[in-house]
């Protein structure tokens, strides 16, 4: 992460950040009188996200033609060799979902939280190579120290349920609800780990959190004491499948749709709910239905049905087990030799199971393959052109993120860290 100081110019002022907690930030005037318009702070804060959230660049330079027609061989050594060559100041991590021949190479594997944490507790690395997506990318830059550069090998590996709530159509969503509901709305904004950083710092300046997959039960209840509802944003299934089994009826959540006044709803539907869902889903796990539930039982009658929560609610609400990729991992490990298993989860994390559990029936919910297609583009050509470069002292796709946004974000991430 950036060293940089944590003053801001701005055209208008100089904010001038550093306290810990929301509202301790004073703003000192630059002349902006003269146009007879003073910005508060938050409409700096507002400005400096919304250009956090358009600077996010997933444009991949091409390769360079030697690594696109590299056999798999040729990419290996290299790798291997970077490897050796950069030892303690390189880590390599790996998300469950990544593709073996990523996996391989990686030092450390697990979910994108349980990574980042990984990378700051490696202060001898100075290279975090995330062969992950974008968001856990910036997570991973949030986390670790300031003399630790984090890249990512494929810059337009981005996550689609991420891309589904941009920053301007939640800066929107807040104004309306605000306006709307008055002074007195009560609303706590949670975002999943799986969104831009410039949310994490979002919901960090609005008195909200973050939540994981494993944790976000914890995180509503944590939510439910500080207001009387919440913004949960980018995944719906995740936020209703988390609420329903808090006991919150369906009746007392109302689906947003960005880009629609109000998200399409009346303004009494949303003064009744408990829970605003943002639409927005994971384009893997919102794959999974329940006749493939159906069809699982029928062929195998002893078959354990286990998905996750980014899983329509029809599918977790037919499943025997459900959590994070961790839990997942964790059951399916743990179960009895002999025990059989159809997971609803990424196709490579199910394949790696059956693999490494031969004594396990383990196969996925959904016949037809259903990889994360960005992950998947983290292939070996652009990990070894990461890393050959980072031989050659060049640092190619890092990812970086805004120190103010990086403070406010990581205010989030405490918060859900607090949470026991
Ligand atoms: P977890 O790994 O936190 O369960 O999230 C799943 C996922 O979709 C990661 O992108
Ligand atoms: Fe995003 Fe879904 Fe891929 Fe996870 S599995 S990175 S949520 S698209």
């Amino acid at each position: 992460m950036s060293a940089d100081p944590v003053t801001v110019a701005s055209p208008t002022g100089v904010l001038v950040a550093g306290a810990q907690e929301q509202g301790a930030i004073p703003i000192v005037p630059a002349g902006d009188e003269a146009c007879g318009y003073e910005y508060s702070y938050a409409d700096l804060f507002t400005e400096r996200l919304r250009a956090a959230g358009q600077a996010i660049s997933t444009v991949q330079v091409p390769l360079p033609p030697e690594y696109i027609h590299m056999a798999p061989e040729e990419l290996d050594a290299r790798i291997y060799r970077a490897k050796s060559l950069l030892g303690d100041r390189l880590f390599i991590l790996g998300h469950h979902y990544q593709r073996d021949e990523i996996i391989k190479f990686a030092d450390a594997r697990g979910d994108s939280f349980k990574l980042s944490q990984l990378a700051a507790a490696r202060p001898t690395a100075s290279h975090l190579v995330f062969c992950g997506v974008h968001f856990m990318a910036e997570s991973a830059d949030i986390l670790s120290g300031a003399d630790q550069q984090v890249i990512l090998p494929n810059l337009s590996a981005g996550c689609s349920m991420a891309d589904m709530a941009s920053t301007d159509d939640v800066l929107a969503c807040w104004d309306q609800l605000t306006s709307e509901l008055g002074d007195d709305h009560g609303i706590i904004p949670v975002t999943y780990m799986n969104s831009a950083a410039a949310l994490k710092a979002f919901c960090g300046h609005h008195g909200g959190i973050v939540c994981t997959s494993s944790n976000a039960r914890s995180v509503l209840n944590w939510a439910f004491e500080r207001g009387r509802r919440v913004l949960f944003f980018p995944d719906q299934h995740l936020g209703r499948n988390t609420a329903l089994a808090m006991g919150i009826p369906i009746e007392e959540m109302a689906l947003w749709t960005p880009g629609a006044y109000l998200g399409g709803q009346a303004l009494d539907a949303i003064e009744r709910s408990r829970v605003i869902l943002w639409r927005g889903h994971c384009s893997v796990h919102g794959r999974f239905r329940p006749e493939q539930i159906t069809a699982a039982r029928s062929s195998d009658p002893n078959v354990n049905i286990i998905v996750h929560p980014e899983c329509p609610r029809e599918v977790v609400d037919r499943a025997d087990y459900v959590g994070s990729t961790e839990y997942i991992i964790k059951v399916v490990t743990e179960a009895p030799e002999g025990t059989s298993w159809a997971v609803g989860t990424e196709i490579h994390l199910v394949n790696r199971l059956q693999s490494e559990l031969p004594g396990k029936r383990v196969v996925c919910l959904d016949p037809v393959v259903c990889p994360c297609s960005t992950m998947y583009r983290v292939h070996p050509a652009y990990l070894a052109w990461a890393l050959d470069n980072l031989v050659s002292g060049n640092v190619v796709n890092r990812i970086q993120v805004d120190e103010t946004v990086a403070q406010w974000a990581r205010i989030a991430l405490d918060r859900m860290l607090s949470v026991p």
